[in-house]
């Protein structure tokens, strides 16, 4: 074990899969039922310090200056200190650079940047692959934003986790593109993605369908990403975003995460396709609407996105770093 700083700090930044995840294979372990394809996006990070404090009770936590329930983040430091065997409650101190649970994958980040910043503090060089594994028990689309750029979530198939991880397939700079989110909501979502998706093969007619036919969309999207194939890129985009919220609305209860400015920016985007602009939309379970084009075509697609009723604001992002640490 190398020297043990008490504390440190972390970076890690969003993602958005274009290949969706959505579904568990086993929920203790928090293994995906199906592999997903992420892009990661520069302009949305999180950055978490995590400090253990000799002497303190329990785990206190803290977003954006607020204090929170700690018990799914203690949960979490416990993966950590059961590798060192330490038994030190943490203060762990997290800033969001955008608003949190609004379906802006801050669970994504936030998971990222508290495995880094938790592991080091506690002692752990972990390898990239190893922080994606520890990161994915906090939050599966976690897993992915360990790297930059472009990559390629394994669902894994034995029951221990240890091939449940994340692989980058492209560094941010080997293909820019440029995503515009349209926030049309600032309010947390009411059904968080960990209850979505809960018992899923029971709750829903096509989960079976969805995951006998991912590892089609996922080849499909590779290809697309090997080729930098803009336009089959695109279309896979949409077809999963609109395959999986199919499968949450076939859900019982059925899950509804859009509101009607999220429709408008979906027809918006479509408009800007028969004008001419090749842009795709993607969803998350949450209201927004990410729409992912090139940046000669940025301006535009944000300018268009500003004008659709209910749409409160636009954030331009492109691609993203791996999460880094920032001591
Ligand atoms: O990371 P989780 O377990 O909260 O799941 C997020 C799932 C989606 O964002 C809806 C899709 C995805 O692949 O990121």
């Amino acid at each position: 074990m190398s020297k043990r700083p008490a504390s440190s700090t972390a970076r890690a930044h969003s993602n958005i899969a274009l290949i969706k995840y959505w579904g568990k294979r086993d929920a203790a372990l928090n293994l995906p039922a199906v592999g997903s394809i992420s892009i990661t996006l520069d302009a949305l990070y999180t950055d978490t310090r995590v400090t253990f404090v000799p002497g303190m009770a329990r785990d206190k936590v803290e977003i954006g200056g607020r204090g929170v329930d700690a018990a799914r983040f203690t949960r979490f430091l416990d993966l950590i200190r059961a590798r060192t065997g330490s038994a030190q409650s943490a203060r762990v101190e997290s800033w969001n650079n955008f608003p949190t649970g609004a379906g802006l994958a801050s669970s994504a980040s936030g998971f990222a940047a508290l495995a880094l910043a938790g592991s080091r503090a506690a002692g752990l060089e972990l390898s990239p692959r190893d922080l994606s594994i520890l990161a994915r028990q906090g939050s599966g689309s976690a897993a992915r934003s360990v790297f930059g750029g472009f990559a390629q979530m394994h669902r894994g198939s034995t029951d221990d986790g240890l091939d449940a991880c994340a692989e980058p397939l492209l560094e941010a700079s080997e293909w820019p593109l440029d995503v515009v989110v349209a926030i049309t909501e600032r309010e947390a979502k009411k059904v968080d993605s960990s209850a979505g998706m809960s018992d899923l093969d029971t709750r829903s007619d096509y989960f079976d369908a969805w995951v006998s036919h991912s590892e089609d969309d996922l080849a499909g999207m590779r290809d697309a990403i090997a080729a930098r194939d803009f336009s089959t890129l695109g279309e896979l985009t949409e077809y999963s975003c609109l395959k999986m919220h199919g499968l949450m609305l076939s859900t019982r209860p059925g899950l509804l995460y859009w509101n009607a400015a999220t429709v408008a920016a979906m027809h918006a985007v479509r408009g800007l396709r028969e004008d001419g602009v090749p842009v795709y939309f993607t969803i998350d379970a949450g209201p927004q609407v990410k729409a992912l084009c090139q940046p000669a075509d940025t301006a535009r697609v944000a300018t268009a996105l500003q004008q659709v009723p209910g749409v409160l604001e636009t954030r331009t992002s492109a691609l993203g770093p791996a999460a880094h640490l920032l001591d």
